[in-house]
């Protein structure tokens, strides 16, 4: 971006930031539910920027997903983007000035003084791309709008950098109504390490096993301090084994509603690099080694912990309920807590996808229907439409819906949403 139009954008982020605070849903950096007691996030997945920079159509493809970010924007009231992985593509950029494509993609939320989270996904670690290099560079383009954080002590090719949690307050009042998760998935390879053959380092593809300890031992000093259960949502890019094993028993459209257009990729693999391929990339030969056991453990183990939201899949968005009494056969463990374990819309025009229309999964707490394990998520498409539009609540997995129910045209916004 051009230094004239960062300093454009940071003029225009003094007057917006000049509104009154509690109803724009924060304060002081930190979260908070709006007036209406509702919390909005707004979930963009595989932003893929910087995919195959070198060519002639590069520029355009990442200028049309700043526009689908800015037609959801346009669409939905947001207290909070989340960038859920795969924000560039790692293997195509170069070292020098990678992260620049950060201040392309949160220029729609810098402007719009919306501040956001990332959760790093397998695209944004490579031989030249460092996710705690993106992270620095969020922090100095978004000030107090970026929440990324790195919570977890380690190498990046280890631990990964994107593990931290959010709380946010209720309007007025300092106490936490709600506790946001995010997790490092890694994958890719390492940053800037070869081995002696010059072949680049695999990097394991889950949430590692001493921020899986951090994510118990933090979740337990938080219930001691605050003497009760906080509810919960959880972010990571590569989605847990336990979705593919569900998807393997089959989809119903009619409850769990959404695209199912791929097999499911998933956390927990054990990968060797196989040697180059004929145009000299990189392979890696990688088989499903239980790696995701213990952060699978870990959240079923996590008392009001309602959905975890991953990416990384481009043409599967739907949300499924890990039951605490039908076991999936091949996951361990065998049964959930009833957690909700949801995909996302791919939103970038980087990344592969084929013709499925771009957008953003919405999701939508109301304080008070925290207490029933209620929250509500739907698809808001680039054109204004939304898709998938459903309750995740204790009935969720069991309820029909019915395509007039999920599916909704551009004149449709939240205020009408369900309880
Ligand atoms: C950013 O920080 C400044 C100074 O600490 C504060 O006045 C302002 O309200 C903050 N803005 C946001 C959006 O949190
Ligand atoms: C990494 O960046 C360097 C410096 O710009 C460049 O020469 C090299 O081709 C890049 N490597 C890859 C694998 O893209
Ligand atoms: C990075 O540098 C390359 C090569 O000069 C250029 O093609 C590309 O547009 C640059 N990317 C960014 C985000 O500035
Ligand atoms: C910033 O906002 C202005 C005014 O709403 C809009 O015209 C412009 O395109 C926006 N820029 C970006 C990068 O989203
Ligand atoms: C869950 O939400 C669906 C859709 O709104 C609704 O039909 C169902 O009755 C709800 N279940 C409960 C227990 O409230």
């Amino acid at each position: 971006m051009k230094r004239e139009h960062f300093l454009w954008l940071l003029s225009t982020t003094a007057n917006v930031s000049a509104a009154p605070m509690l109803i724009s849903g924060r304060e002081n950096g930190d979260l908070f539910f709006s007036l209406d007691s509702k919390f909005r996030i707004s979930v963009f997945e595989d932003l893929h920027f910087g995919e195959d920079e070198w060519t002639d159509w590069a520029p355009e493809q990442d200028r049309k997903t700043v526009q689908v970010i800015n037609s959801i924007l346009d669409k939905e009231h947001v207290d909070l983007a989340v960038l859920n992985g795969d924000l560039v593509t790692g293997e195509n950029l170069y070292l020098e000035n990678g992260t620049h494509y950060i201040d392309l993609m949160v220029a729609p939320l810098v402007n719009r003084s919306i501040p956001w989270a990332s959760a790093y996904g397998n695209h944004d670690i490579d031989i030249n791309s460092s996710s705690r290099a993106l992270m620095e560079r969020e922090k100095a383009i978004g000030r107090n709008l970026s929440h990324t954080n790195s919570m977890v002590k380690g190498k990046e090719a280890e631990v990964g950098t994107s593990n931290y949690y959010l709380p946010v307050y209720l309007s007025g009042r300092k106490s936490i109504e709600l506790l946001l998760w995010f997790f490092d998935s890694k994958g890719g390879w390492a940053y800037q390490d070869r081995t002696s053959e010059g072949l680049k380092v695999p990097t394991a593809d889950y949430v590692n096993e001493e921020v899986v300890k951090w994510f118990s031992e933090t979740k337990k000093a938080i219930r001691d301090q605050e003497k009760r259960v906080i509810p919960s949502l959880a972010f990571v890019h590569i989605p847990v084994y336990a979705t593919a094993d569900f998807q393997d028993a089959g989809i119903d459209p009619k409850k769990e509603p959404g695209i199912n257009e791929e097999v499911l990729g998933v956390q927990g693999n054990k990968c060797v690099n196989k040697g180059r391929d004929k145009n000299g990339n990189d392979e890696k030969d990688c088989h499903y080694a239980g790696g995701d056991t213990p952060f699978m453990k870990e959240l079923v183990a996590t008392e009001g912990l309602l959905a975890v939201f991953s990416g990384h899949d481009h043409r599967v968005d739907w949300c499924m309920k890990w039951t605490a009494t039908k076991p999936l056969p091949h996951t361990d463990p065998s049964t959930g807590n009833d957690i909700h374990l949801c995909l996302g819309r791919h939103t970038g025009y980087g990344g592969y996808a084929g013709e499925i229309p771009r957008g953003a999964r919405q999701i939508l707490v109301r304080q008070q229907n925290l207490r029933e394990k209620s929250v509500e998520t739907w698809i808001r498409l680039e054109d204004g439409s939304v898709s998938g539009h459903v309750v995740l609540n204790t009935t969720y997995g069991q309820d029909s819906y019915t395509a007039e129910q999920t599916s909704h045209d551009g004149a449709w916004d939240d205020a009408k949403a369900r309880g």
